[in-house]
């Protein structure tokens, strides 16, 4: 498999304080990448950096080798990377129709109103709803729903910042089925993820943060397989115990 997403050596961060730091690692196409670490490590960091809401300031992102470093969120969305962020992010007074033709405002009315049924085919539940107000719909659908609008653009990546708060065990194994499938279909997912043992199950590979750096990269079921994972997502631990882990 060839690599799609490449950090080089990234520095990134908030105004003068740097949150990532000589961040390197590599992602497959067509594989699920779950990025974990304790809060603060600078897993969202990563993903706004690739989603072009931060500039490095140093080293370079590569986008199936291509340098996107510093490219804008327009670009980055018509090179094909889609972002579903943490959180609600619905118009919720608005239906969940008028929601998915926000979502396709790039692609232009034709084009989405085409798209829209594919993308309902996966849920079901949403579908049904339709004319409803998105601010009504459960919280697993309003996540559904986000991860439907990100679909429309027919993301080449899918960067996906925490899916599972406040969903039901359920829902949540509902939206990892379609992001394992989604990736055999040959979209590259990263994804940031607390719920780790059930993330890891659906993912290729795990990387971990702490401080933004790079303490971890393994095949997922060898994480799964370790006693020791509790570690990676307390605070400390993962660095202060690389062998363990
Ligand atoms: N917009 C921002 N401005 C300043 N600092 C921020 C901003 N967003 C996040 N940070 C800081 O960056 C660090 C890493 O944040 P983040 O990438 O969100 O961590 P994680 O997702 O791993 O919990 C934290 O210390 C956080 O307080
Ligand atoms: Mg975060």
């Amino acid at each position: 498999m060839s690599t799609c997403i490449e950090f080089d050596d990234v520095v990134a961060g908030y105004k003068d304080f740097m949150i990532l730091n000589n961040l390197s690692f590599k992602a497959k196409t067509g594989s699920i990448t779950l990025l974990l670490g304790p809060n603060g490590a600078g897993k969202s960091t990563v993903l706004k950096t690739l989603f072009g809401l931060l500039k490095p300031r140093q080293g370079r992102v590569l986008l199936n080798g291509e340098d996107v470093s510093g490219a804008s969120q327009k670009e980055l969305l018509a090179k094909g990377i889609a972002f579903v962020p943490q959180g609600r992010n619905l118009f919720g007074k608005l239906t969940v129709l008028q929601n998915l033709e926000l979502g396709g405002i790039t692609l232009g009315s034709k084009t989405t109103n085409e798209r829209i049924p594919e993308v309902l085919e996966f849920f079901p539940r949403v579908k049904e709803r339709m004319n409803s107000l998105a601010s009504s719909l459960s919280g697993g659908e309003q996540k559904q729903l986000e991860v439907g609008r990100a679909l429309l653009l027919r993301p080449k990546v899918l960067l996906i910042d925490e899916p599972s708060i406040g969903l039901s065990p359920l829902v949540v194994q509902d939206v990892f089925k379609l992001l394992r499938k989604l990736a055999d279909q040959g979209t590259t997912v990263l994804m940031v993820e607390q719920n780790v043992k059930s993330a890891l199950k659906i993912s290729d590979e795990a990387i971990a943060l702490e401080s933004g750096r790079l303490v971890l990269q393994k095949p997922a079921s060898e994480l799964l397989a370790d006693p020791h994972i509790e570690r990676l997502f307390l605070g400390g631990a993962a660095a202060a115990t690389p062998a363990a882990v």
